[in-house]
C-alpha cells in the first residue's frame, strides 16, 4: 500500500497544530498559570516550550519521515534490536492508552456542550451536576456519537480525514477563540483577570512548579505518544520540518495565551474579590464545575438565552480542540496496525475501536458507579480508579520515559549524522545552524537527563507516596 501524505506543509501544520492544542492549552494552562505566577509561568512555560520541547519535536517529526512508519515501524527498523522493538510498542500502547482517557473527557465536553445547546445549563451550573452526569446512562449517548465522529474522520484516510478535519476545524477554533476572548474583555473587571494573568510572580516558582510545567508543555506538544512521528511520516520530503515546528509550537502556544485572556477575566468577572489560585486545582474542576456557574451568571447581563449561547460557543471550541487532538492520538494505534499487519484503515480501526470502547466504558464506569473500578488498586497510600491507574501508569510514568527513550534512540542509535540529513530536507540553511547545534548538545544531554527526573519523580510520588520536594 502507497503511503498517503499531508497535501502541503500548511496542511501538516495544521493537522500537528490540531493535536497540540487541546484542553491542555484551552483549560489546563490558564488554570495552572493562575495558582502558580501568572506571567513568571507564562515566561517559564514559553522557555520550556522552545527550548526544551521543541526539539524533541523536531526528533520525532524528522524519524518518522525518514523511516515512512509508525512509531513501532520507526524503532524498529533503525534500532534492529528486540530492546527497541519493545521500545516502539512501548511507543505506540502508550498513545493508545491515553487516547482511552482522553476520550472519556472529549466524552464529557461534548455531552456538556449538547446540554447547553438543550438548554440545560442552569442543571449544568448546580452543585454536584457534574458527578451526576458522569454517572448518567446518558453519557453513553454522546460516547456513542463522538466515537462515530471519530471513526468517520480516521476512516477518510490521512489528506481527506486527517488532514481536512483541521483546515476546517482550526481556523474555526481561532476565530471562535478571539471572538470570545472580545466579548469577554468587555465585561465589568476583565482588566483585573488580564492584570492578573500579566505580571509576573516569581515567588511561586518552585521546583514542583518547574517539572509540572515542563510535563504539562510536553503534553500540550502532544510529545512522546508517537504523534509527530506518525504525523511525521506523512509529511512530503520538501515541506521543511523545523519551520513546521516552530509554527505549531508558536500556535500552540498561543492558543494557551489566548485562553488565559478568556478564562481569567470571566473568573474575574463573576467576583471581583477572588483569588483564582484558590478557586480550583486541576482543568477538570475548571471547565466542568466552575464555567457553567459563571456561564449561567453571565444571565444577568444576557439573559439566559444569551448565556447559554455562549457556555455553547464555549464548549464547541473545546470540544474541536478536543476531536483534533484525539483524531491524532487514535491514528498512532490505527496506523502502526495497518503497517504491521498490512491491513485496510477500516479494519485496523475496528479492531482497535472494539477494544478501546471496552476501555473507555471501563474508565466511565470508575467514578464511583462501579466499585471494584472505583477502587481499583491501591498504592501511593490512596485508592485509585481504573482512570487513575491508567493515567498515572501512562501520563505520569511512561510518558516521560518515552521521550528519555526517544532522545536517546535517535542521538546515539540514529546517529546525529541522520538526524541533521533529514531535518535539512526541505531546509537547506539547517546546516550548520545554531538550531542544529542547539538540538544536538540538547537533545544528547540535558533534555534526556531532565525526562529522566521527571520520570523518576512522578514514579515516587505517584506510586510511593514520596514527595521528593
Ligand atoms: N495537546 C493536547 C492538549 O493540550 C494533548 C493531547 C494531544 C492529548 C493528543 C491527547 C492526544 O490537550
Amino acid at each position: 500500500m502507497k503511503r498517503e501524505l499531508f497535501s502541503s506543509k500548511i496542511g501538516f501544520i495544521l493537522a500537528a497544530a490540531g493535536s497540540a492544542v487541546g484542553i491542555g492549552n484551552l483549560v489546563a494552562f490558564p488554570v495552572m498559570a493562575s495558582q502558580n505566577g501568572g506571567a513568571a509561568f507564562l515566561i517559564m512555560y514559553a522557555f520550556f516550550v522552545f527550548f526544551i520541547c521543541l526539539p524533541v519535536m523536531l526528533a520525532e517529526m524528522s524519524l518518522g519521515r525518514h523511516t515512512r512508519q509508525n512509531p513501532h515501524g520507526a524503532y524498529s527498523k533503525i534500532g534492529q534490536t528486540p530492546l527497541w522493538n519493545g521500545v516502539g510498542w512501548l511507543a505506540v500502547i502508550t498513545p493508545f492508552m491515553i487516547g482511552v482517557f482522553y476520550l472519556v473527557i472529549t466524552v464529557w465536553i461534548f455531552g456538556y456542550l449538547a446540554k447547553a445547546v438543550m438548554g440545560q445549563l442552569d442543571t449544568l451550573a448546580q452543585d454536584g451536576a457534574f458527578g451526576v452526569f458522569i454517572n448518567s446512562n446518558e453519557l453513553y449517548i454522546y460516547m456513542a456519537v463522538v466515537i462515530g465522529l471519530t471513526f468517520l474522520i480516521l476512516q477518510s484516510g490521512v489528506k481527506q480525514g486527517i488532514e481536512r478535519a483541521a483546515t476546517y476545524l482550526m481556523p474555526a477554533l481561532f476565530v471562535m477563540l478571539l471572538l470570545l476572548v472580545g466579548y469577554v474583555l468587555t465585561l465589568d473587571h476583565a482588566m483585573l483577570g488580564v492584570q492578573f494573568f500579566l505580571i509576573p510572580d516569581f515567588s511561586k516558582i518552585n521546583v514542583q512548579v518547574l517539572t509540572d510545567s515542563l510535563a504539562q508543555a510536553f503534553f500540550s506538544l502532544s510529545l512522546a505518544m508517537g504523534i509527530l512521528i506518525t504525523y511525521g511520516s506523512y509529511i512530503q520530503k520538501n515541506n521543511d520540518i523545523v519551520g513546521a515546528g516552530k509554527m505549531v509550537a508558536g500556535l500552540s502556544l498561543l492558543v494557551a495565551c489566548c485562553a488565559g485572556l478568556l478564562i481569567l477575566p470571566a473568573v474575574f468577572w463573576s467576583d471581583p474579590s477572588i483569588d483564582p489560585s484558590e478557586l480550583t486545582d486541576s482543568s477538570i474542576g475548571m471547565i466542568f464545575m466552575v464555567l457553567p456557574k459563571i456561564f449561567l451568571a453571565l444571565q444577568q447581563d444576557i439573559g439566559f438565552f444569551g448565556a447559554s449561547f455562549v457556555a455553547s460557543f464555549f464548549f464547541l471550541l473545546v470540544f474541536f480542540a478536543a476531536m483534533t487532538s484525539l483524531i491524532s492520538i487514535i491514528e498512532v494505534p490505527v496506523a502502526s496496525l495497518m503497517d504491521t499487519k498490512g491491513i485496510s484503515r477500516r479494519r485496523s480501526l475496528i479492531t482497535l475501536g472494539v477494544v478501546m470502547i471496552a476501555l473507555s466504558v471501563l474508565s466511565a464506569l470508575s467514578f464511583g458507579r462501579v466499585d471494584w473500578l472505583t477502587s481499583f488498586l491501591s498504592y501511593g497510600g490512596a485508592d485509585k480508579s481504573f482512570f487513575d491507574v491508567i493515567m498515572d501508569v501512562f501520563y505520569y510514568s511512561i510518558l516521560p520515559l518515552n521521550g528519555l527513550l526517544l532522545c536517546l534512540f535517535v542521538i546515539y542509535r540514529w546517529k546525529k549524522v541522520n538526524l541533521h540529513a533529514e531535518m535539512r530536507e526541505g531546509n537547506p540553511g539547517f546546516e550548520g545552524s545554531l538550531m542544529q547545534k542547539y538540538i544536538d548538545v540538547s537533545l544528547g544531554t540535558f533534555i534526556p537527563a531532565i525526562l529522566a527526573v521527571i520520570f523518576l519523580l512522578n514514579v515516587l510520588g505517584r506510586f510511593f507516596g514520596v514527595q521528593v520536594f
